[in-house]
């Protein structure tokens, strides 16, 4: 086969894959599973690729990217990779000045809490970005069947860190923009679903073949709050990557109030924690769409029988709900979570939904 027929052999593959399937609802030969957070600080290959390299940093590495990317594919036998960055790796790109520092995680230098700050924010170019497509080229052409999944961080969440400052427990800085100035809270959402979308195509050009849309933090927001003010961003982003045609997830912790506007926003996939069964969140999700979920990370720490018998509960679950179903986490792996643990998890998913 020439380079091109190969090329485009392991692109029908893909499409054919346990996940894709899975996203649009399709039957599937098992249940396909990844982990949010499978590369990163759970791999003692991933500590010792990474020893001296500040984060951000990494993340404009093609080679290492690529590397660290494939690092869970290899160890557990996971049905999709994700690409190894973070979410605040666009605003990066445009200029925010910004850092992630160890043990805290990311921190602003200038949090934007008046029309001022807004101009921190331009449009992202691919450009800004030209490290982010060399390294997806680099892993569609070694994954060969196994799909990428390309992700951004959500319009509230990036809200969040940028008006803070950084990581906060109560997001009382971003509540009280939201609250007392809607006319530029709505212009900073529209600002960060434009980047975010950006961001996006860029990874889906590059070869992505599905994309997750992180919005981890919009738990924090009670359903009418999040439909006037925050909804529309997000809605905006899925729609300006609908025509590409592949699956969005969408993903969000402590939002089992929410998942019915969040399917609504425009995801294919609804991702959800472990506090909703999946039962009852294809009740609260509307027709048509596939989930994504949700055994608790906490309980890779319990011993096997008790890991395996959750997962029973979460594919009984998924079962009775008859929609689409890919395995996965209720957040991200733990740093401290034993990586065998994860690949037992894999293989017992792969056996006991093999149809
Ligand atoms: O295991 C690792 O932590 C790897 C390296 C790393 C990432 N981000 C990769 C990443 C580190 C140190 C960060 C910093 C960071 N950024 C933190 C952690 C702070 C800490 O030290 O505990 C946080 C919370 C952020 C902000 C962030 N990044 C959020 C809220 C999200 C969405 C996912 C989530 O956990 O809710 C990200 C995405 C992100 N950062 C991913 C990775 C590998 C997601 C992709 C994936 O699921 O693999």
């Amino acid at each position: 086969m020439s380079e091109s027929n190969a090329l485009q052999g392991s692109r029908a593959a893909v499409q054919d894959s346990a996940f894709l399937r899975a996203c649009r609802g399709e039957a599937v030969p098992h249940t396909p599973v990844w982990f949010m957070r499978q590369a990163g600080r759970s791999l003692p290959e991933y500590l010792k690729i990474r020893e001296g390299i500040p984060m951000l940093d990494s993340c404009m590495m093609p080679e290492l990217v690529k590397e660290i990317t494939l690092q869970p594919v290899r160890r557990h036998n996971v049905d999709a990779a994700i690409y190894f960055s973070d979410i605040m790796v666009p605003l990066k790109a445009i200029g925010v000045d910004l850092d992630i520092k160890p043990g805290i995680g990311p921190v602003v230098a200038n949090p934007i809490r008046d029309r001022a700050g807004l101009e921190q924010l331009r449009p992202l170019e691919p450009g800004d970005v030209s490290y982010v497509t060399e390294a997806i080229g680099l892993l569609v052409a070694e994954l060969g069947a196994t799909p990428l999944i390309g992700f951004a961080g959500a319009p509230y969440t990036l809200a969040s860190y940028l008006v803070e400052g950084g990581p906060s427990k109560n997001h009382e800085h971003t509540k009280a923009l939201m609250y007392g100035d809607p006319e530029l809270w709505q212009e900073l959402l529209d600002r960060l679903a434009d980047i975010t979308a950006g961001f996006l195509k860029v990874q889906i050009e590059a070869g992505a073949s599905a994309v997750q849309l992180f919005d981890s933090w919009v738990g924090a927001l009670a359903p009418n709050d999040y439909r006037r003010s925050v909804m529309p961003a997000s809605a905006k982003v899925f729609d300006e990557v609908a025509g590409y045609g592949v699956p969005r997830i969408h993903f969000g912790v402590g939002t089992g109030e929410l998942l019915g506007l969040m399917g609504e926003a425009g995801a294919d996939v609804v991702g959800v924690d472990w506090r909703v069964p999946l039962d009852e969140a294809a009740r609260r999700v509307g027709p048509g769409k596939a989930l994504q979920g949700n055994i608790d990370p906490t309980v890779l720490f319990a011993p096997e029988a008790a890991v395996r018998a959750k997962a029973d509960e979460v594919l009984d679950a998924a079962a009775a709900s008859g929609r689409g179903h890919v395995f996965n986490l209720g957040h991200g792996v733990l740093p401290s979570t034993d990586p065998d643990a994860l690949t037992r998890l894999v293989s017992y998913v792969h056996e006991r939904s093999a149809r």
